[in-house]
């Protein structure tokens, strides 16, 4: 239970008679005395192996040769090999005896924590407010124009300075991030090893790396691209494919025959500032921007559900072949990538 400052208005509800919480199911340990007999002896069981394991370690340590002549064991150095498993056994060993102890004998009950407001207490803002003041009178920037007003001036400027780095971040997009390699019948291919996928062998849930099968095949000689043609052809191109429930899916006006049985496919790359979007929550549906959290919901046209992302992530067509694989019906019908000045003026 937290303790309630004084200072602070009364936010919270009263404690909750029934806050629906399932009831209390009861271990075979609470219950049954030989049970937990039992327990305490497994966890003593663990500690004793891990009393076992580092005397090992200590007879490893001075048994095993080292140098010049090192005694092996199956072709790996003896020494290190034992130092390490025994060690690692000890540790170990702790590990599982004390989620043991925990899991079965430790006190085992709900506990609710009520939250609070955030706010500070008037008080204590009065306080801030009068120490802030004291600083100004101390200071005297209120008596000393000349200073204040010189500092101002050097703060205002230097503010002004990363304008100038600004040049430094390179030329504006222009179109470059309005096509991509992706096109008409192109297959869906796994990153990194570049094999198909069969639609049929993804189930609900599933969330895939890919790319256009072009990365692969596009560089000299049929073979991969290289180089710097790579990294910009994998950065715009780059993809994930999920499959979800059909029935957990509003198709986006227009996009009604742009998933195969719930496989959806979008671009990887966050529209806030492009980083990987990489973290699937497959319960929700959601899809989660690792740099500033932005989340898109791929049940509903991947929309901003949070985070400081402004568009959607955009949408690659996707259809099978006669064979059962992935291909795309058409490059994007939208730059990917993150939203830039230009962007909206084309
Ligand atoms: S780059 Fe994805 S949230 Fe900022």
């Amino acid at each position: 239970m937290s303790s309630h400052d004084d200072n602070l208005p009364v936010l919270e509800a009263d404690p909750i008679a029934d806050p629906g919480l399932p009831d209390h199911t009861w271990r075979p340990t609470d219950v049954d005395p030989a049970m937990a007999r039992r327990a305490e002896r497994q966890v003593a069981f663990w500690f004793t192996l891990s009393m076992v394991c580092t005397v090992l370690f200590f007879v490893s340590y001075f048994a095993f040769q080292v140098g010049d002549d090192p005694s092996t064991f199956f072709g790996l150095g003896a020494s290190t090999l034992f130092l390490g498993l025994t060690l690692g056994g000890a540790l170990l060993s702790i590990g599982i005896g004390v989620i043991q102890w925990a899991r079965k004998l430790m006190g085992d009950h709900e506990i609710v924590e009520y939250r609070h407001s955030a706010a500070s207490s008037s008080e204590d803002r009065e306080q801030a407010l009068a120490a802030l003041g004291l600083g100004a009178e101390e200071s005297g920037i209120g008596r000393r124009p000349l200073i204040r007003n010189t500092l101002l001036g050097a703060m205002g400027l230097v503010g002004l300075a990363p304008i100038i780095a600004l040049r430094d971040l390179g030329p504006l997009p222009g179109d470059a991030l309005d096509h991509t390699i992706w096109s008409k019948g192109m297959h869906v291919v796994r990153d990194v090893v570049g094999t198909r996928i069969l639609a049929s062998e993804l189930i609900v849930g599933d969330l895939v790396n890919a790319q256009p099968e072009a990365l692969f095949t596009g560089g000299p000689d049929g073979g991969p691209m290289e180089g710097v043609e790579l990294q910009v052809q994998k950065a715009k191109s780059s993809v994930i494919v999920v499959r979800m429930d059909p029935d957990d899916i509003i198709p986006g006006k227009g996009r009604e025959d742009w998933s195969v049985d719930g496989i959806q496919c979008y671009s990887k790359i966050c529209t806030h500032v492009g980083c990987p979007i990489s973290l699937w929550e497959r319960t929700t549906g959601n899809v989660l921007c690792p740099c500033h959290q932005s989340t898109f919901d791929l049940g509903d046209s991947a929309k901003v559900v949070f985070g400081p992302a402004a568009r959607p992530l955009p949408q690659l067509p996707l259809a099978v072949d006669d064979e059962g694989y992935l291909i795309a019906q058409d490059d994007f019908d939208e730059p990917v990538g993150p939203s830039f000045w230009e962007r909206d003026s084309q």
